[in-house]
């Protein structure tokens, strides 16, 4: 059995801790030792009350994750350990040294009172894994907080330090770490003394006043509408607080509880976001970068250009506390960039999520100037200048020539050749790609490109600053696009194939949004501006009948002035100031005369078939970013495009997601697409070896 609960008595207290390295999950051996413990306790007349703590930084970091799925655990059941607490005449006190997480939690809520150190931190992340806190969570906390409370807690999953946990009336008791273990000895003998217990469980005072108050769950279903849609879980937790709102029977609540969580627990989404949770760990493991592989210090960073991107990376190390210099071509320039991350950080600040004196922090850490000279001190400077080869090399060159030796010269390109930048200048070993997303103070993921110079000590700082900065850091290899926009682009090329083939735009973006995507094609072709393209096909001299087809459609809305929200109006109608855009019947005209001037007789389509368009080239995509190594494995991949372009983390990740689908069935629909000609190429061979071989891509191993 694996971990063990140490048993000493200090006086008339028994002192329990739990010790299962390194964050004293609940596996086998510490549910065995709780239930003795408690047991033994109980049994000797000497000892009046129980302190439970954790051995070294954690409380109880939850279930143990390795059990799960497993026939038959050994060792007491969480739900006997549970039992055996409640039934405690002994006053029983949650010592929390460290993390309570999940199943940590709700043990601590077995207690009769919780002492917390100022270190510690709880919270019931079930959510994230798609399931919900099926340990009593969901009948307890409503009891000891409130419904409204609780649900807020448990639907947004996110840990709480100790200090809101007490404001909040999860912990009794705040003290300092040294103080934790006494404190919590005091308190439990002073309960003893006055025979007073707390069974959580038979509190029914704060159900009673939510009782009828059926705003509360509305509230937390518009929230979960929101910022959790298409999720299964948060229903299921909206329920089981319902149940403990409307029963107030304590026992027949856990019912709920347990049915709800066996829903979660066979759902599709639990195994897919299970799958996202190990994921967003195994990326950060690259296995060519070693426990010794030497990482640069950064003590300060510079940035070229204050634009969309550039200012958007300045303000993510001015949030990390690093000092960071922007660099721009000239003072009007300078001041615009300046000026707008001091309004993004004022919205932020009248929204109530930054106070006013962290802002002017922020703000203190951030220095603009325009002369090269000023960067020179920098450890790593961030190009973020418009996307062109030419002029980046020349800013490399210019770089290489002012920033001291030794330090790291870094570009956010979309997807230029990281090779050609790092060549032109005397430090390629120092150069790689940081690819930020936009917004670059919001979204989570950072690609890490890796040129052929790149030193291992290159990616392995960038890789980590990337994470100081509070991103996913993931390795791509250098290649047009790199991971993430090479897989767009493959998507984007059949959303515009299945408009001019019969489908509009707005049955398109229906589709991939009812899917789980923030956005369709089209509503994210408005965002970035139909226009760049547009520019980008004139200053190259290209001729109309020269345009690829998939060009038509965007083009002629921008010769009509239509350049996507920023100027109201691309694919959909935005209402003054909106970000909601409305369909449009002229441009569903307009795609139609393109599609008859392109030789198409328009069909129909349905929403499945739209969806298999859109992501099996994607896929086959990344099947070739996979057997080119651009990605080390395919849960990168996955993580690249949860969090950069909006896949539902709850599906996976489009290779988790053709997986479950089956190879063999994405691998016969593109050899279809391929022989009818609507995708220009064959399936990527290794999806054809995986498919005939019935595997997986979460079997590749390159
Ligand atoms: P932007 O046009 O908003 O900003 C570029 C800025 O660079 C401008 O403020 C310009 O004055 C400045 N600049 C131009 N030449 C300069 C020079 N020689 N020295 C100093 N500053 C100079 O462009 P954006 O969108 O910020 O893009 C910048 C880079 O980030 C591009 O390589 C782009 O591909 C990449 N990127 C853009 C994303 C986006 O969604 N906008 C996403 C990820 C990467």
């Amino acid at each position: 059995m694996k971990g063990t609960v140490h048993y000493e008595t200090r006086g008339e207290v028994v002192l329990m801790t739990i010790d299962n390295p390194p964050v004293n999950p609940l596996s086998s051996g510490v549910r065995q030792g709780l239930y003795e413990g408690i047991e033994k306790a109980q049994q000797d007349d000497s000892v009046r009350a129980i302190v439970v703590t954790g051995k070294g930084r954690a409380f109880i970091a939850g279930a143990d994750i390795s059990e799960f799925g497993q026939a038959g655990q050994e060792g007491a059941s969480l739900h006997q350990v549970m039992k055996m607490m409640e039934a405690s005449p002994k006053p029983l006190v949650a010592a929390l040294n460290g993390t309570a997480f999940g199943g940590g939690l709700e043990v601590a809520l077995c207690c009769d009172f919780r002492v917390a150190s100022s270190k510690a931190q709880v919270g019931l992340p079930e959510v994230k894994l798609g399931l919900l806190p099926g340990a009593g969570g969901t009948q307890r906390l409503p009891r000891l907080i409130g419904a409204e409370k609780a649900m807020n807690f448990m639907l947004t999953g996110q840990g709480v330090p100790a200090a809101k946990a007490k404001d909040l009336g999860i912990v009794d008791e705040l003290v300092e770490p040294d103080a934790l273990i006494e404190a919590s000895i005091t308190l439990a003998l002073k309960k003893a003394d006055a025979s007073e217990t707390r069974k959580i469980r038979n509190e029914n005072t704060l159900l009673e006043a939510d009782r009828g108050n059926a705003e509360v769950f509305a509230e937390a279903r518009r929230f979960a509408a929101q910022r959790m849609r298409g999720q299964f879980a948060p229903e299921m937790i909206i329920r089981c607080v319902e149940a403990a709102v409307n029963l107030q029977d304590f026992d027949a609540g856990m019912k709920v509880e347990a049915e709800r969580f066996l829903e979660c627990l066979h759902n599709p989404q639990r195994a897919a976001m299970i799958h996202v949770f190990f994921a967003e760990r195994e990326v950060a493991r690259v296995p060519f970068i070693k426990k010794d592989t030497p990482v640069h210090e950064v003590h300060s960073a510079g940035v070229v250009g204050c634009g969309t991107m550039g200012g958007g990376i300045a303000m993510c190390f001015a949030n990390a506390g690093i000092p960071v210099t922007v660099l721009e071509t000239d003072d009007e320039a300078l001041q615009r960039g300046l000026g707008v991350i001091r309004g993004n950080y004022q919205s932020q600040v009248d929204r109530g999520r930054l106070a006013a004196g962290q802002m002017d922090k922020r703000m203190s850490l951030i220095t603009g100037v325009t002369d090269y000279g000023r960067l020179a001190d920098s450890d790593m400077v961030i190009e973020a200048v418009y996307e062109n080869l030419d002029l980046k090399i020349k800013v490399f060159k210019q770089l290489d020539e002012t920033v001291k030796a030794g330090a790291l010269l870094m570009s956010n390109t979309s997807g230029l050749d990281v090779d050609a930048i790092a060549a032109s200048t005397s430090r390629p070993g120092l150069v790689a790609g940081m690819h930020f997303f936009s917004p670059a103070n919001v979204m989570r993921l950072l690609e890490v490109v890796r040129s052929k110079h790149s030193d291992n000590s290159t990616i392995a700082t960038a890789m980590a600053i990337g994470r100081k900065l509070g991103k996913v850091s993931v390795l791509a290899g250098n290649c047009p696009g790199f991971i993430g926009n090479r897989m767009l682009a493959a998507y984007m090329q059949q959303a515009s194939g299945m408009i001019l083939e019969g489908a509009t735009p707005y049955q398109v973006d229906g589709a991939i949004t009812s899917f789980g995507l923030p956005m369709g094609p089209f509503q994210m072709s408005d965002l970035v501006g139909l226009d760049l393209g547009w520019r980008a096909r004139k200053l190259a001299g290209v001729k109309p009948e020269d345009r690829p087809p998939a060009a038509l459609v965007p083009d002629r809305l921008c010769d009509m002035g239509r350049y996507g929200q920023k100027s109201g109006r691309g694919f959909y109608i935005y209402p003054q100031g909106s970000r909601a855009g409305t369909p449009d019947p002229e441009v569903v005209s307009l795609v139609e005369e393109a599609s008859s001037e392109l030789g198409f007789s328009r069909r129909e389509f349905d929403d499945s078939e739209v969806l298999e368009r859109a992501f099996y080239p994607l896929i086959n995509e990344g099947a070739k970013i996979l057997e080119e190594g651009i990605a080390i494995r395919a849960v990168d991949i996955d993580i690249v495009y949860i969090n950069g372009y909006g896949f539902p983390a709850y599906r996976g990740g489009p290779m988790f997601y053709a997986d479950s689908i089956g190879l063999d069935k994405i691998y016969e629909r593109l050899q279809q697409l391929s022989a009818d000609k609507v995708i220009s190429e064959k399936p990527a061979a290794l999806l054809e070896q995986l498919a005939k071989e019935g595997k997986r891509f979460a079997d590749f191993q390159a």
